[in-house]
């Protein structure tokens, strides 16, 4: 790179080492060198934060271990309770960082405090999603991670569309340095507490460019009539050069391994149905006039509406994945910490008089 070049949103820029997670020369996903899908299809999800978080799988005495301490944190202060009753908040992704932000958490060891944190999302999820629809908050289950999940979105045990759930978990779980990772680290590297940490990247997957691109695919994709309603869409987005939520990535620029495992799983759950086959047109469409391939989220949003999921959690489920990645990083970053403060190229005046 030359001295003047700046690679705008850090593109292409290595800035530091991860062991965690990474794209192989063939487009495979790996978490800790297991490839992502692999685990998507027959891993727990909580085994696989695990693994991210510890470098290895668990025996069966670590994975009892992991689901007690998860389970631990299932409760809720009530005092927080009483603030999401006040709140009665819509945007549950605003909820969900509030709340993160102040809950008097009762771990004082750094690595409880972050498992406290991510077992604790689904709670913030759950009763800001049912308060703001004037619903009780649910009573908990010890059960699996994505099944608990599930039951705490939906207010059902379904242990059939939990093991689907399982699977979308594990593929939003890691992504070497997303915009919300990144961001979570540049708060660890300044030694702030998890808490802000967390806070940052919970601020940053929000973003429509990022987690929060899910919640928004179903607005345009739910109208559609047939498949060639869904392309001549894509065709005007195009015409007006305007974006597609769901398509476009900064790693995937052919294909992401991900989105296509999601939409090989709503192939069997049933390719005649009318939203794959608009999806299937949509995508088409989208790489014949743009070569542009959909990522994760395209899929994911029909999928989670498949299972029943509303969209108003789709984002929020995101973050209920993602956060377990943010552990592992968190950790990584403070294993050989370093201030994050990169340097700018000054482009604005000089030498005015005051
Ligand atoms: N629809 C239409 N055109 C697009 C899209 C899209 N979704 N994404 C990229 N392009 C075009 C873009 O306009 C640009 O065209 P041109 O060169 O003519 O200006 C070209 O493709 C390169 O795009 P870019 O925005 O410079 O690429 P990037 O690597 O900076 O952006 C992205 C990646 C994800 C921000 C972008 O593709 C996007 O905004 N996609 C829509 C939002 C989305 O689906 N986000 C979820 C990402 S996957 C889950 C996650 O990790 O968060």
């Amino acid at each position: 790179m030359s001295e003047t070049e700046v690679p705008k949103g850090l593109s292409g820029v290595i800035v530091d080492e991860t062991a965690i997670c990474t794209t192989d020369s063939t487009g495979n996903l790996l978490y800790r060198g297991y490839k992502a899908v692999d685990l998507a299809e027959r891993a727990d999800a909580a085994d696989v934060a695990y693994l991210l978080i510890n470098d290895r799988l668990p025996g069966k005495d670590e994975q009892d271990d992991f689901h007690r301490k998860l389970m631990k944190f299932a409760g809720i202060d009530s005092r927080v309770s009483e603030v999401i009753r006040i709140m009665k908040e819509k945007d549950i992704m605003r909820g969900l960082r509030s709340l993160t932000s102040l809950y008097p958490y009762s771990s004082d060891d750094r690595q409880d405090l972050m498992l406290e944190m991510a077992a604790r999302f689904p709670r913030f999820i759950s009763d800001t999603f049912r308060t703001a629809k004037g619903e009780e908050p649910l009573p908990d289950v010890d059960a699996p991670y994505a099944e608990r999940v599930y039951y705490l979105f939906t207010g059902k045990r379904d242990s059939e569309k939990a093991r689907l759930l399982n699977k979308l978990m594990v593929l939003y779980m890691e992504h070497e340095f997303n915009a919300s990772t990144y961001a979570m680290r540049v708060t660890a590297s300044t030694e702030a507490d998890p808490v802000s940490a967390f806070v940052s990247a919970l601020a940053t997957i929000k973003g429509p460019l990022h987690g929060g691109a899910n919640a928004e695919i179903l607005d345009f994709f739910l109208g559609f009539r047939n498949e060639q309603e869904a392309r001549d869409y894509v065709n005007r987005k195009i015409a007006a050069k305007e974006k597609i939520m769901g398509f476009g990535h900064r790693v995937y620029k052919e294909r992401d391994p991900r989105a296509q495992f999601v939409k090989e799983q709503l192939r069997k759950m049933d390719q005649d149905a009318h939203m794959f086959r608009i999806a299937v047109a949509i995508e088409e469409e989208m790489w014949e006039k743009k070569k542009i391939p959909a990522n994760l989220d395209f899929f994911a949003a029909i999928y989670m509406h498949m299972l029943g999921l509303d969209q108003d959690l789709y984002t929020a489920l995101f973050a209920a994945s993602r956060v377990f990645g943010w552990i592992a990083h968190f950790n990584e970053q403070m294993e050989h910490n370093k201030l994050i403060r990169p340097s700018s190229k000054y482009v604005g005046k000089t030498g005015r008089e005051f």
